[in-house]
């Protein structure tokens, strides 16, 4: 499973890239307005500040919620470094934007997507990623989980090579059962990312080694 941060945070994304395990960053705009990004000089300076980090797929997403506005914002950003993924939200015009940039050979992640049926439109669009927002769907007493089994029995159904992106990653229990499932990424914060790999057996086994060592070489 490939291991995208949520973040438009350049430290955070330094911080994952120098573990060695990220293979992409993902972004909205409510992240960007977080760092405090504003305009559209700064925007594309901050994306292209993060393309410079990281080794895999930049999601950016478009503002625009016509096709003519998307495909403009979006051929931008995509001109700017072959890493970007343009993220266009799953609305008409977005499922049409995203058939054009497939017809154009330029990734796409489409986003805010909260059932199976807007999953399959989006593969049949051609979109390079699907990103289900499990969190949110969690947040109204829905198991996002069940959203990530049922597009993926409906994708290898069909033998689509959209890759589920699971997103909306909350703590690492939600990474676990996307990789159990077969989800084909998880992007979420560095916290659920870093909670991973914690456990105080480790931490306790740890102290007990190097406590021993420096017993036995005093
Ligand atoms: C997906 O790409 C979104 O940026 C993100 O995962 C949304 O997560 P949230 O529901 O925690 O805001």
């Amino acid at each position: 499973m490939k291991f995208f941060i949520d973040t438009a945070n350049l430290a955070e994304i330094q911080e994952a890239q120098d573990m060695g395990i990220l293979d992409g960053v993902t972004t909205n705009p409510s992240l960007m307005a977080k760092e405090g990004i504003t305009g559209e000089a700064n925007v594309l300076k901050h994306y292209q500040a993060i393309c410079d980090i990281v080794d895999g797929d930049v999601s950016a997403e478009v503002i625009s919620t016509d096709f003519e506005g998307m495909v403009k914002e979006g051929l931008a950003l995509a001109a700017l470094d072959p890493k970007i993924v343009v993220k266009v939200p799953m609305i008409k015009e977005g499922v049409k934007a995203i058939r054009f940039f497939s017809d154009q050979g330029i990734k796409t992640n489409c986003t805010l997507v909260f059932s199976a049926g807007q999953a399959l439109i989006a593969a049949k669009a051609g979109a390079t990623y699907v990103s289900p927002f499990i969190g949110r769907l969690d947040d109204i007493s829905t198991d996002g989980m069940d959203l990530i089994e049922s597009i993926r029995v409906i994708y290898d159904n069909y033998g689509f090579e959209t890759e589920i992106l699971a997103a909306s990653v909350r703590h690492p229990m939600h990474i676990l059962q996307c990789a159990e499932i077969g989800a084909d990424v998880m992007t979420g914060p560095l916290s659920a990312i870093n909670a991973l790999l914690k456990h105080p057996l480790t931490d306790i086994g740890l102290e007990k080694f190097l406590a021993d060592h420096k017993k036995a070489n005093s």
